[in-house]
């Protein structure tokens, strides 16, 4: 079987890639990423010379070359992670979202529907997708399957037209499809940006934590490698057509997590335990900021059999090693000389 993973290069497609090229070796992996500021193949350098996996750089904006793409390699079934994935950036640039998270998704769309021309036997196109589409939760109550889409970001909005148009597809022209809408993910890899990461890298150089508004807002965060098990199962075992939701069982408001990792921070760091603490800062909110994500993830636990592995605080702690470890992955990151292994390791592969 011939895969296409796009944005594998990034935080979540990364472990994912992973994954499929280590367990299954009979299959060609290949990882299209048009190596945005969030990618990064330092991620992959471990699997970079498996005989089962390929790299191309590639934008799927850019429907001709994804046209070509396909049929060269008439790729079985596609799983689709590439996007824009920071609400911060959003808010600032909407149209940048629209462009990879929308249009970046008809174009595959498209070029997995021409590839096949109807006779869609043992195919699929797996849409990786979020929680986020639902909108906010009040103070209970969780997110389910038939939760109404009611996005409230540009992210949001964006991956809320993507998962409609992959629907779409799959009642107009029969194609095999599933979604997956998963919650907050954290681990190792994830770009510095978002809340742990940034928390982790802010407190090693005692830089202010900036929580948003009062810090009330609440996830739902799950182990990124749990993910990619889930992933793994929905692909073989999930039933076509189906959405099925991904999370955690565990919820934590921002300003008790951010509390965890300073305490967490300063046992590792040897710091006397309060200090980091003190570096939190409450700042101006995000705009349209949803109170609380929360999932009911009883339907893939039941009927697939999933539930995340690693408990949240044994995981927390992992990822504080990993950064702590990694500090090049992070310096070469804020330095901006990530990119650079790209053109040292890739250019003589890059189509475009
Ligand atoms: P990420 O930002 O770390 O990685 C995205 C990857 O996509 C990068 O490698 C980037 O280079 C690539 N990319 C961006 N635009 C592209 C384009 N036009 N063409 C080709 N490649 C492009 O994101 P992530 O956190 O790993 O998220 C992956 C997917 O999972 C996204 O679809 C996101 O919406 C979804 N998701 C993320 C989370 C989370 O907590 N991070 C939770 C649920 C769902
Ligand atoms: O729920 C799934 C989504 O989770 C994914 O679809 C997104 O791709 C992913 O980025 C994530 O979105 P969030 O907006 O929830 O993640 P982020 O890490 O940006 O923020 C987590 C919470 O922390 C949120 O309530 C905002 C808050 N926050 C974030 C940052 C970066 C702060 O208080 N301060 C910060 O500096």
């Amino acid at each position: 079987m011939t895969i296409l993973i796009t944005g594998g290069a990034g935080f979540i497609g990364s472990h994912l890639v992973r994954l499929f090229v280590e367990k299954y070796p009979n299959y060609n992996i290949f990882n299209i990423d048009a190596l945005t500021y969030a990618g990064n193949l330092e991620n992959l350098k471990d699997i970079e010379s498996r005989s089962n996996y390929s790299f191309i750089k590639g934008d799927i904006t850019n429907g001709d070359f994804i046209n070509e793409l396909f049929e060269k390699y008439k790729f079985d079934a596609v799983i689709h992670l590439a996007a824009e994935s920071h609400v911060d950036r959003s808010i600032k640039d909407p149209l940048a979202f629209v462009k990879t998270n929308v249009i970046g998704t008809v174009n595959l769309l498209n070029a997995f529907k021409s590839c096949w021309r109807n006779n869609f036997e043992k195919k699929l196109f797996y849409h990786i997708s979020t929680d986020e589409v639902y909108g906010t939760l009040g103070k209970t109550g969780l997110f389910t399957e038939t939760t109404s889409y009611d996005p409230n970001s540009p992210y949001s909005a964006s991956k809320a037209s993507s998962d409609h148009f992959v629907r779409a597809y799959g009642e107009t022209y029969d194609m095999p499809y599933i979604i997956t809408n998963c919650s907050n993910n954290y681990g190792q890899n994830q770009f510095p940006e978002k809340l742990i990461p940034l928390f982790i890298n802010n407190i090693i150089h005692k830089k202010q934590l900036p929580v948003y508004g009062d810090g009330n807002y609440t996830r739902d965060w799950l182990y990124v490698k749990d993910h990619a098990i889930a992933i793994d199962l929905v692909f073989h075992k999930g039933k076509i057509s189906e959405t099925y939701n991904i999370g955690g069982f565990n919820e934590w408001k921002n300003i008790d997590l951010v509390k965890l990792l300073c305490r967490q921070m300063d046992e590792k760091l040897d710091r006397t335990i309060g200090s980091s603490e003190k570096l939190i800062t409450f700042v101006k909110d995000r705009p349209g900021h949803d109170l609380r994500y929360a999932i009911d993830a009883s339907k893939i636990k039941n009927e697939l059999g999933w539930k995340p592995s690693v408990n949240f605080e044994e995981g927390l702690k992992r990822t504080i090693d990993w950064y702590l470890n990694n500090e090049d992955w992070l310096n070469n990151i804020t330095s901006g000389n990530y990119q650079s292994y790209y053109e040292k390791q890739y250019n003589n592969l890059a189509i475009e």
